[in-house]
């Protein structure tokens, strides 16, 4: 494994994900408010994420990544269309049935860490299994504990950690329950780029080595690099899609996208 090339290893993982979707969208919209403060923050998005895979989603601030990731994620209601996180319609789901579906088959990482300073790194890790009752499989806790690099800080309070090691602390939080799709808001966004380097080359391992499929918003042609594929929106939609993206493609990309919008 270690031996293989990342984008050996890259297309071994699209091969097998193909059929295999964690989460979609199909014709999603999603407007808020009414009459004249009404906004289209998403406009008939359609868009897979598939098993094992790491996808980025870019665009300008207010295009809709965080709605798109929200409303996929089942934390904010969708106006029209579909989403699902696996087989799962997430229209029409109580609840209750949302709720659980939330804490047993997603991840979420955000910009702010999220940790609660009263506990330790261990402690917040195995939070949310234990407000869920689940007791933490401890082979694959160790694993995750391991893949982020924390095995000699599991004592430590979140005061006691550098930034980057409080998200590595919240991605294993994301990882711990081996959720079915983890969604990362900005991930990096708190981050020193060395820092921040760290904490996505494990978000990348998490996906290479252990399987899990990742979702990512970033404004960072570097953090979108480390993605098998970006996503970009603009105004609500779905504009363009780059697979095995290079900083310096995603930086292209960008700019054709500033110069089209400065000129239409
Ligand atoms: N709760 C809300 N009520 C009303 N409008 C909202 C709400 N949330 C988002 N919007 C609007 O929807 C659009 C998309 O917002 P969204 O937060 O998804 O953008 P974004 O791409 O994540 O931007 P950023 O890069 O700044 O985080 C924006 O025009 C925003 O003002
Ligand atoms: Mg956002």
């Amino acid at each position: 494994m270690t031996t293989t090339t990342p984008s050996g290893v890259q297309t071994a993982a699209r091969t097998t994900a193909t059929a295999a979707v964690a989460a979609r969208a199909t014709d999603l919209t999603k407007v808020y408010g009414q009459g004249e403060t009404q906004v289209v923050a998403l406009d008939g998005v359609s868009v897979d994420f598939r098993k094992a895979e790491f996808t980025a989603i870019m665009g300008p601030s207010g295009s809709g990544k965080s709605t798109l990731m929200h409303c996929v994620a089942g934390l904010d209601s969708i106006s029209s269309g579909s989403a699902r996180i696996g087989d799962t319609e997430l229209t029409g789901l109580k609840d209750k049935q949302l709720t659980k579906l939330r804490r047993d088959k997603i991840g979420f990482i955000f910009q702010a860490f999220n940790l609660l300073p009263t506990l330790n790194a261990l402690e917040n890790i195995t939070l949310p299994m234990d407000i869920a009752g689940r007791k933490p499989d401890q082979a694959w806790l160790d694993t995750v504990v391991e893949t982020v690099g924390l095995s000699g800080r599991l004592k430590h309070r979140p005061t006691e950690l550098s930034g980057g090691q409080q998200q590595r602390v919240a991605v294993a939080r994301a990882l711990a329950g081996r959720p079915e799709i983890m969604f990362a808001d900005e991930p990096t966004g708190n981050l020193d780029s060395r820092s921040g380097a760290e904490v996505l080359g494990f978000l990348r391992n998490s996906v290479r080595e252990l399987g899990q499929t990742v979702v990512m918003v970033t404004h960072d042609p570097v953090a979108a690099s480390y993605a098998d594929r970006v996503v970009f929106l603009a105004d609500g939609r779905i504009v363009d899609e780059m697979a095995d993206p290079t900083a310096d493609r995603v930086l292209d990309r960008m700019k054709d996208f500033d110069a089209k919008g400065r000129t239409s």
